[in-house]
């Protein structure tokens, strides 16, 4: 197939794009490029893209842009909850009012299957039972809201001619050129390396599902290419049902992968999103997936990476591999408008 992936000069598409090569299709690429400057490791197979990367914003496309494709796959939006809290507005035009605008642009185009990268932050607040995906949202954030109100808009554009279906991925861990480490495991990874200690800053308790990059990857390719019928209008959460912990669990994990580290728990968590998903739909009715990795082997595999590219307090550090500090500097710096547009365009 020929695919359109939008972000993928970020954390995921970037792992994504060559997933998808490597599986025998032709892959482009759309994205701003907030977070191009961060670079954690060479990808032989994968970076740079260089020209089948069309560098732009997504408020910006046109039906040409699509012209040709059979599938997009969309990835590019502010990607977590502070992001999206900082200017909760521009968050709504990029992430709903942009996400709906790049789906209308590519059904006007003919392109017959859009892939969405929506999140199981939807689910928000959970009382501790497992949610599926026929559970009500509930919704705590800019970010997630965004999410919802995209799947709703997107949902009545599904018909004979354009399959939509929405992957409700859950937090991510593992490695990519395009590194992020403001998401859980990663972060404990890094701590864990840097710092031989992981101190909480809360007690730890909220649940989060967490799964790893690659399986995320195989879970877009596998809806990009399911028959029509199996997929259409059909949400997925994606992760393992297994693979459901608490953030102190999460922790005691890392710390088992890093010889040496210790974990200290904070007070009682402020943080009011907490939620266990089921994974029962996408390992049963997702034609071809299997997710294949765990928390625990997806942290031995970060430390083998760090062992591998000598990775220092500094790299950890460095703004593009949180996504507020870099889009804040990049602000602070007058790189990109209010708004989120690049000044010097
Ligand atoms: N990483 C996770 O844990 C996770 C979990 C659930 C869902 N998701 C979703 O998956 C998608 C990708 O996540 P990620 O972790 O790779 O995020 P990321 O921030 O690393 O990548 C997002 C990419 O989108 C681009 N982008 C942002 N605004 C844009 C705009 N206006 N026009 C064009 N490009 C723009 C950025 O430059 C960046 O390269 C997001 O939609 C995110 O919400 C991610």
């Amino acid at each position: 197939m020929k695919i359109l992936v939008t972000g993928t000069e970020g954390y995921i598409g970037a792992r994504l794009a060559p997933w998808l090569r490597a599986h025998g299709h032709e892959v482009a690429g759309l994205d701003t490029g907030f977070y191009r400057e961060g670079c954690l490791y060479v990808d032989p197979l994968g970076m740079p893209y260089g020209s089948s990367t069309s560098y732009k914003d997504l408020r910006n496309v046109t039906p040409a842009d699509f012209e040709g494709f059979d599938a997009v796959i969309h990835l590019a939006e502010l990607s977590n909850d502070p992001l999206g809290q900082n200017r909760p507005e521009i968050t709504f035009k990029i992430n709903h009012e942009g996400s709906v605008h790049i789906a209308k642009a590519a059904r006007d185009a003919g392109v017959r299957r859009f892939v969405y990268a929506s999140s199981c932050s939807v689910y928000g607040v959970g009382a501790g039972e497992f949610l599926d995906e026929t559970s009500p949202t509930n919704p705590q954030t800019a970010y997630a809201q965004c999410k919802v109100l995209v799947e709703r808009d997107l949902t009545p554009m599904a018909d004979d001619r354009f399959s939509v279906v929405f992957l409700r991925n859950a937090t991510a861990y593992g490695p990519s050129p395009r590194m992020r480490f403001d998401i859980v495991l990663n972060d404990l990874c890094a701590l864990a390396w840097t710092k031989k200690k992981i101190a909480m800053v809360s007690d730890g308790s909220p649940w989060r599902p967490i799964v790893h990059i690659e399986d995320i990857c195989e879970a877009m390719r596998c809806a990009a290419e399911a028959p029509s019928v199996a997929i259409n209008g059909e949400v997925f959460n994606v992760g393992q049902t297994s693979e459901n912990f608490r953030i102190r669990e999460i922790a005691q994990i890392v710390a088992h992968a890093f010889p040496g580290c210790d974990v200290t728990a904070g007070p009682p968590s402020q943080d009011n999103r907490s939620y266990r998903v089921s994974f029962d739909k996408i390992a049963s009715k997702l034609p071809g997936y299997q997710a294949r990795w765990s928390a625990a082997m997806g942290a031995e595999e970060m430390r083998s990476l760090f062992e591998r590219i000598d990775f220092t307090k500094e790299t950890f550090e460095f703004r593009a591999f949180t996504r507020l500090k870099q889009l804040k500097y990049l602000q602070r710096t007058r790189q990109i408008d209010d708004d989120l547009y690049w000044s010097h365009r």
